[in-house]
């Protein structure tokens, strides 16, 4: 039976970067779940009869929420609902499973590297027939729609189990329940070579990823283990708990030091690799080398071909604007276009649909392709695996041989977390009543070349996305960017990236921190962090 409940609107349920984000028990007050979801049915249209894609990264209160979505979903007119077993869906898996089966759409139940448990975050995200995050004009129209919302509509049934595969009828509609991994295994085995792969493992190529007590386990047991016969042991962590085993499921090298103090060492691992709570982000550490995000976005653009699924070469390639510029000469070499994009996945979601990029990355750790609308952990590290099997050479030496080709991006991103909100945003303020007097002026040996403030003119549906972050350029090829994050749920966190330029190989072994030296001291005088943030140094160096 279908049932109409009255609600007021809660206040502040604006999605974010990604999606709508809350500590757990904000999610827990009644109605606050269900109005979020009404919202989002309420802007969207013409989804009678029609299959929607549900599941969750596992943290704590997803199997309650499963449950709220799915009968909410079907109360208000979907036809089908594919559930993930157990409640279990990565990120880009759900983004397959849209496509594949042509649904109208997707709920991701998931606060990404956010740490979960009673105390933790939650989040949930809509994606669209394309796979993909849903686009800021259904974004706003959802959040506008949660400050008039006042019923909700939720079938009253007892709840589905979620633990057994299959179909069954409920209300007006139909639930089945999907075994989470086959048809995402069945994509990797589309796009990369898994003989060779095999071949390599079969070699003695060692591999450790860390799957973070969160959604990527079963997935990465299955395909580095079951299929390409990685040695049991090879997969740490690989089962879904609540509070992810009480860790912070972001691969960085703060949360993941222990795989890059592993792959530090003489006989460590060939490959330490971890992925995220939703799986669609990637850490790659090689023996005696971290590759970071934006270099492993070149180094794999340059390298694609040497999968199956790009053998046919690139359209494009896409990076955040923040990424370093990397990617830039690699596209340059390659005669594709370079797309720079604000952060934010669904900014590539266009470019993908309209076939002008094939990949895509960002410096916040995610990497993706066409294959699907999301960036994705487990595909990055198998394309690195393919491209390591092909080419029987070390991470160290490829990404080696790849700076000497195309010179060297040093890198390096300070976050300055959870300050004062009203603080960060005076500093941002100054910073852009300040970009015209900035152009000319000299730091020292530095020479300001350009600034501005990130603005994105959408080249496929036309749309302008502004105040996207302060770019700053110097005469020799550096730069600062300043930004403030759009995924946290406390306070601001204000992001500072900063990017040198290297052409010399016989000066890019130096340590990313001098190389960076004189830019780092520069980017707090430019903007005053100091001053605006009560902060001398940042919470993490990435
Ligand atoms: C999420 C998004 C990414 C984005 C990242 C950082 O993971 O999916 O596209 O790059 O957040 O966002 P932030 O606003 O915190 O820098
Ligand atoms: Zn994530």
């Amino acid at each position: 039976m279908i049932e109409t409940i009255a609600t007021t609107p809660f206040e502040g349920q604006r999605p974010g970067t990604s999606g709508l984000r809350k500590k757990t028990p904000v999610f827990q007050t009644p109605g606050y779940l269900e109005n979020f979801v009404q919202s989002i049915f309420d802007s969207l249209e013409g989804f009678e009869g029609a299959t929607l894609v549900l599941g969750g990264d596992g943290r704590f209160f997803n199997r309650e929420a499963i449950q709220v979505v799915l009968k909410m979903a079907l109360a208000n007119g979907f036809g089908k609902i594919l559930v993930g077993r157990g409640g279990i869906l990565s990120t880009p898996a759900a983004s397959h499973l849209i496509r594949k089966f042509s649904a109208f759409g997707g709920v991701v139940l998931s606060a990404s590297h956010n740490p979960g448990g009673p105390h933790g975050d939650f989040g949930i995200k809509y994606n669209s027939a394309n796979g993909g995050p849903a686009p800021e004009k259904v974004t706003e129209a959802i959040f506008e729609r949660t400050k008039a919302i006042s019923r909700y509509r939720i079938l009253q049934t007892a709840d589905v189990d979620l633990d057994r595969t299959g179909s069954l009828r409920l209300g007006p509609g139909a639930v089945e329940i999907i075994d989470p991994v086959a048809d995402y295994a069945q994509l990797m085995q589309q796009l990369f070579d898994f003989d060779r792969i095999a071949g390599l493992f079969k070699s003695g190529f060692r591999l450790r990823f860390d799957a973070m007590s969160a959604v990527t386990g079963p997935y990465a047991a299955r395909i580095f283990q079951d299929l390409l016969g990685a040695p049991a042991g090879s997969v740490l962590n690989a089962k879904p708990l609540p509070d992810f085993g009480g860790h912070h499921p972001d691969p960085n090298l703060v949360h993941a030091r222990h795989l890059y103090d592993l792959a530090m060492t003489a006989d460590g691992p060939d490959l330490c690799a971890a992925s995220d709570g939703d799986g669609d982000r990637n850490l790659i550490i090689g023996r005696g080398r971290f590759v970071t995000p934006s270099d492993s976005l070149a180094i794999l653009a340059a390298n694609a071909h040497l999968a199956p699924g790009y053998a046919g070469g690139l359209k494009g390639i896409a990076r955040s604007m923040p990424t370093s510029r990397a990617a830039d000469k690699v596209a340059e070499k390659l005669g594709v276009p370079l797309f720079e994009t604000p952060t934010g996945w669904k900014f590539f979601g266009n470019l993908l649909d309209a076939g002008l990029a094939t990949i895509c990355g960002e410096e916040s750790a995610g990497t993706g392709s066409d294959h699907v609308r999301e960036k994705d952990g487990l595909w990055a590290i198998l394309l690195w695996l393919n491209v390591l099997a092909v080419r029987g050479e070390s991470i160290d030496a490829i990404v080696t041989k790849h700076w000497a080709d195309y010179g060297r991006n040093f890198y390096a991103r300070y976050d300055y977390e959870e300050v004062e909100a009203d603080g960060a945003n005076a500093l941002i303020k100054a910073l852009r009543d300040a970009l015209p007097g900035l152009k000319g002026k000299h730091y020292g040996a530095l020479r300001i070349d350009a600034a501005d403030d990130f603005a994105y003119h959408d080249p496929v549906d036309g749309s302008d996305s502004t105040h996207q972050g302060i770019r700053i350029h110097f005469e020799d090829g550096g730069r600062i960017v300043y930004r403030l994050s759009g995924t946290g749920t406390a306070g601001a966190t204000l992001r500072v990236y900063i990017e040198r330029f290297e052409p010399d190989p016989a000066r890019q072994d130096q340590e990313t921190a001098t190389a960076l030296g004189d830019l780092i001291g520069l980017s707090n005088e430019i903007a005053g962090i100091a001053k605006f943030t009560g902060r001398t140094a940042p919470s993490v160096i990435t």
